[in-house]
């Protein structure tokens, strides 16, 4: 199984067991740049895991490119706790590597005890909102030393290999952009000037760690960012490195400042492996592919079509540490999915805090979140399988409960069918596929199509119900609600009925603007069409991409707020906001919605009324907690706990997290 993916490899002396790296992700667990226990669990628990490689990173080489929020390696005190760790890694069997980290201009004063940044030269950021000061040569030498330094301390600290960054933005990629480095002297300019910082930089890395031991560095396969560097650059940068020295080249794709997404699920998955093979075809050294490679199919097939020769796992080995082992085991169904929401790391790290996992309730959480077997088994019924529901379920039923589970409707998921429709929002489906797998798993005893009354209840004779009846859309007061002309949200996303022409949506919350896009997605060319018509040179490209997103239905949006999305997160936004635009849906903000009827919606703005005819009104106003059933069990006087939407109105991971830690709290 698998056979491309479980195969070794060899990187200079260092032979890997297996093509799975874990690449460097920023957790924000300390603010002291040290290790801490919720570190080392983090990793210990990914090492265990069976991937082949484990990166610790970012760790800084000096105070100046990496601040508080990041891990440390700048002085000798660092390699004792690193050394612990490295060990711990290896006897999880795992090679443990680190990434050495300068961030150059994307430093912020905030986190430099208000000291400012520098850079190969003093552009302003708009990633930081900062201009850096131009590095002098002693900088520059500094720097590199520290780089030097930081790599022979982490050898000394058993790590079995050393990554320079040199991608994202960050100072090494600075130096490579004539964007970012308008420098005169030799490192500015030229190609060979541009690169002359990392060359030097590799050089004395290697020259501190000596001829075996295994140097890599992580490169943007293609800045994406107008004027800088693109994939052919990419493809002559990656030939200098190679000279230069290194061993292996990680391969990911653009900047911080880069307006193509790197993350969200709007990056198809494996959608940047074409970037690695661009360098793979440019090098004879081993190269790493990386972003959204998501299932163990899609990495092997990266491997067995010769995108790269190894496949970083980044988010999907936060949200599941054991993807690797239940790969080679055949459990793949098992694999607790990476939605790529973001929203409990790239959102936390933007905003300063430390990293968790909306999927995945124990990551970060590894020692105090633990599922023992009870001594005790209970009988548990947990009504609602929604994604709170299910994982109380098989949580509880890890533990050793007796757990029934019961559904109303035909099929698991609740929620998660609805926030999957829009377009490249499918992922989330692979929750449900995990959980059907977890159930299946666990021994749960799901009973679909059954609604819970008393009798059930009473026929059941529980221990302990657990109550994720979730929730109900709320009808906003609107006159008019119930024209024949209005439907709800839930039943566009879930039914997909036919709307016409024009559509309004009440309410430009984050599921107002994703039912926005559902629906002015309707009638676009097919992503099969797209490349159809270009492949035969059929039409003019500007029409094509026209056709992309001006489908059979105008949309337009009505937020009472002065601004539509607050409640979507910052590192997704933009790229909700970009599609809205390129949809061209028509956010109307700071407006109320006065009436409906006959299909004339009438709103005010600003103390002026306007009106308009649309062919039907959706209803995007937000959700109300269910409470039926839970006022049942009280009144049947079953303890009983509540998780998910029916406890208060959140977000995924507060249903996921609510289930997981109710389920735990029946042992308690
Ligand atoms: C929260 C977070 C922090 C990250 N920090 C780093 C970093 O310090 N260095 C780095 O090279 N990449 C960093 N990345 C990028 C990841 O290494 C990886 O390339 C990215 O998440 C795409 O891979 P994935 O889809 O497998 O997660 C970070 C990504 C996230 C989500
Ligand atoms: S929070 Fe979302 S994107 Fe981040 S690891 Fe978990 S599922 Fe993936």
């Amino acid at each position: 199984m698998y056979k491309y993916l479980f195969s070794p490899i060899t990187i200079n002396k260092l032979t890997l067991k297996n093509r799975i790296a874990y690449p460097s992700l920023g957790l924000l667990y300390s603010y002291d740049g040290k290790l801490n226990d919720r570190y080392v669990n983090f990793y210990l628990e990914r090492a265990a895991g069976g991937a082949g490689i484990i990166t610790v990173g970012p760790v800084g080489v000096d105070f100046l490119g990496s601040g508080l929020l990041c891990l440390s390696i700048a002085d000798d005190s660092a390699v004792e706790p690193f050394s612990k760790l490295t060990q711990g890694m290896k006897d999880a069997g795992t090679s443990p590597f680190i990434q050495l980290f300068h961030a150059g201009r994307y430093s912020h004063p905030i986190l430099i005890n208000n000291e400012t940044p520098m850079g190969p030269s003093p552009v302003y950021s708009q990633y930081t909102k900062v201009t850096p000061r131009e590095m002098n040569k002693e900088d520059i030498r500094t720097v590199q030393k520290a780089f030097a330094g930081g790599a022979a301390r982490a050898q000394r600290a058993g790590f079995d290999g050393v990554e320079i960054i040199a991608s994202a933005g960050y100072l090494i990629s600075q130096f490579l952009s004539p964007l970012t480095n308008q420098r005169t002297d030799e490192y500015g300019g030229s190609f060979e000037n541009r690169t002359r910082f990392a060359v030097e930089t590799i050089k004395m890395c290697r020259e501190a760690l000596g001829p075996d031991h295994v140097l890599t560095i992580r490169m943007a396969g293609n800045d994406f960012v107008p004027g800088s560097n693109t994939e052919e650059d990419a493809a002559a940068i990656a030939r200098v490195y190679e000279d230069a020295g290194v061993d292996a080249i990680n391969v990911t794709g653009g900047w911080h400042e880069t307006k193509v997404p790197q993350l969200p699920m709007d990056l198809p998955r494996g959608g940047y492996a074409f970037l690695a093979l661009n360098v793979k075809k440019a090098v004879s050294v081993p190269v790493f592919a990386s972003n959204r490679i998501a299932s163990p199919e899609d990495a092997e097939q990266i491997l067995a079509d010769g995108y790269a020769d190894l496949v970083n796992l980044g988010r999907v080995l936060i949200a599941d540490p054991e993807w690797p082992i239940k790969a080679q085991e055949g459990r793949a169904d098992e694999i607790r999915p990476c939605v790529a929401c973001n929203q409990g790391c790239t959102d936390r790290v933007f905003t300063g805090q430390p990293v968790f996992c909306v999927g995945n309730p124990r990551a970060g959480y590894e020692a105090e979140r633990v599922i023992s077997e009870v001594s005790v088994p209970k009988k548990v019924l947990v009504a609602g399988a929604g994604p709170g529901g299910l994982e109380a379920a098989v949580t509880a039923a890890q533990a050793g409960h007796d757990v029934s589970l019961y559904e109303k409707a035909r099929e698991i998921g609740g929620q998660l069918w609805l926030a999957g429709a829009p377009p490249h929002k499918n992922d989330l489906w692979e929750f449900v596929r995990y959980y059907r797998a977890m159930i299946y798993r666990t021994s749960v005893k799901l009973h679909l199509n059954t609604e819970v009354t008393a009798d059930l209840i009473r026929s059941e004779a529980p221990d302990h119900v657990i109550v994720a009846e979730g929730a109900e859309p709320l009808v906003p007061p609107i006159q008019g609600v119930d024209d024949s002309s209005v439907i709800g949200a839930w039943e566009v996303l879930s039914e997909n009925p036919f709307l016409g022409k024009n559509v309004a949506v009440v309410g430009g919350g984050s599921v107002g603007l994703e039912t926005a896009i559902f629906v002015a997605h309707k009638g676009v060319l097919s992503p099969e069409v797209v490349h159809f018509l270009l492949a035969y040179e059929a039409m003019d490209p500007a029409r094509i991409r026209k056709l992309m997103f001006s489908g059979s239905t105008s949309v337009t949006v009505f937020e009472m707020l002065d601004r539509a999305g607050k409640d979507v997160g910052k590192s997704t936004k933009w790229v909700l906001f970009d599609n809205l635009r390129r949809f061209k849906v028509d956010v109307k903000t700071s407006t109320r919605v006065l009436s409906i009827e006959d299909g004339v919606l009438t709103w005010e703005k600003d103390g002026k009324t306007g009106s308009k005819k649309f062919d039907q009104v959706i209803l995007a106003s937000g959700s109300r907690p269910k409470q039926t059933l839970s006022k049942l069990v009280e009144s049947l006087g079953v303890p009983f706990t509540t998780v998910g939407d029916c406890r208060g109105i959140g977000r995924i991971q507060d249903a996921v997290h609510g289930g997981f830690l109710a389920a735990l709290a029946l042992s308690s």
